[in-house]
């Protein structure tokens, strides 16, 4: 859990970001049928939200130094080295950019991310009366929900208009559910346990997604968890002395099989809403093979950790990227994990293209 739980957080000031995203040379000249982009989440696409949210948000490693260090060579609020793949994935859909909600004019911008770092989907009130403890920053899945509805309302003044507006735009949910998980398994939850926590997460997701579609959203996205058995914070937290606990690959089996587990759950719940709204464009996106696919292509690095210090995967929770005396890689555009938590500007990249293969035509969207 690291910075996330410690007491390290007590801090200043509260910073608004300027966010501007430079449209590289893989700009793309996209036109698809929608007009608006809408994204909930946690730290695989917070921009810059979990920054502003907190009073003391320039205290949070991503509201500094080394982050941002590769692009555009300062720290943004992204928890990367550079750009996420939600950067990438907006601009592939012909968006210039995706605006963090809680950033200045983040009402008048066609794309808006709601997402904030290390949130979890479900409430606080969950984790809590369970004893686990969850960074106070985060926003779950709900609050996120209720920030969108707010926005709404700053914009539409009749249910119409509302649904008028949801019709044009695309939304995404997520991955969310990373850190509900990780959270637990890291305070010793058993995975037998956690594995009871699924139909709660699963049902927070699709009741989300149900009620923007009432609401008059017609597209939408529900990706799927990512492998978090491979990511360094996991592995290093639940190092096993055990080899059969891991795969060929390295990774811890039987949190990559909870993961799955939940997977699943969520793509039948998703055939579920489905039947309920025939009309409603609903896809799943595996972010789960797309990950695993990149990480076996990374072979040497793929587990270690490029912004880090310590133990097998280069990661240890007490001195987090951007403490004092942690070094980054040379070559961060090798490695698949910027700070054990997050991913590297480049693994974003990839993940993005590999994730837009499957998205782009399915969306009737025209690439030229
Ligand atoms: C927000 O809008 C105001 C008024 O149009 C403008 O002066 C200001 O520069 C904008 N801020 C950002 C961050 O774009
Ligand atoms: C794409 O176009 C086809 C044919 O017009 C249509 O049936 C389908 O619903 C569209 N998909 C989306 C996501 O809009």
């Amino acid at each position: 859990m690291g910075y996330a739980t410690s007491s390290a957080m007590k801090v200043i000031c509260f910073l608004m970001f300027v966010l501007v995203v430079t449209t590289s040379s893989q700009s793309q000249n996209t036109r698809c049928p929608f007009d608006l982009l809408y994204h909930l989440g946690d730290g695989v696409f917070d921009n810059g939200n979990a920054v502003a949210n907190m009073q003391h948000g320039s205290r949070l490693p991503a509201a500094n130094i080394p982050y941002g260090n590769t692009h555009p060579g300062k720290p943004t609020g992204r928890w990367s080295d550079g750009l996420l793949d939600i950067d990438y994935g907006a601009q592939g859909l012909g968006f210039q950019e995706i605006t963090a909600y809680l950033s200045e004019n983040s009402s008048s911008a066609n794309a808006i991310m709601f997402a904030v770092a290390r949130s979890p989907v479900l409430d606080r009130s969950f984790f809590t009366s369970r004893g686990i403890i969850i960074p106070s920053y985060t926003v779950s899945l709900s609050v996120q929900m209720s920030w969108f509805k707010k926005y709404l309302n700053t914009i539409c003044s009749t249910p119409t208009d509302r649904a008028n507006k949801l019709s044009n735009a695309l939304f995404l949910f997520g991955d969310v559910e990373a850190n509900d998980i990780t959270y637990s398994l890291i305070q010793r939850k058993s995975v037998q346990e956690v594995r009871s926590y699924i139909p709660h997460v699963t049902r927070a997701q699709i009741n989300a997604a149900r009620e923007v579609i009432k609401m008059g959203a017609t597209r939408i996205i529900l990706p799927g968890n990512a492998p978090m058995g491979c990511y360094p914070f996991i592995l290093t937290e639940l190092s096993s002395t055990n080899l059969a606990d891991y795969d060929d690959m390295g990774c811890l089996k039987s949190v990559n099989d909870l993961i799955k587990l939940k997977n699943d759950d969520l793509q039948q719940a998703i055939d579920g809403l489905r039947n309920e709204f025939p009309n409603t464009f609903i896809m799943y996106a595996d972010f789960y093979n797309s990950e695993i696919l990149l990480i076996r292509k990374n072979d040497k690095v793929a587990l270690q950790t490029c912004c880090g210090i310590g133990g097998k995967y280069n990661y240890d929770n007490k001195r987090f990227c951007g403490s004092p005396g942690v070094p980054i890689c040379s070559n961060p555009n090798q490695y698949f994990f910027w700070d054990g938590i997050h991913l590297t500007q480049e693994a974003n990249n990839r993940l993005s293209t590999a994730l837009q293969e499957a998205t782009l035509a399915t969306l009737n969207c025209t690439v030229s």
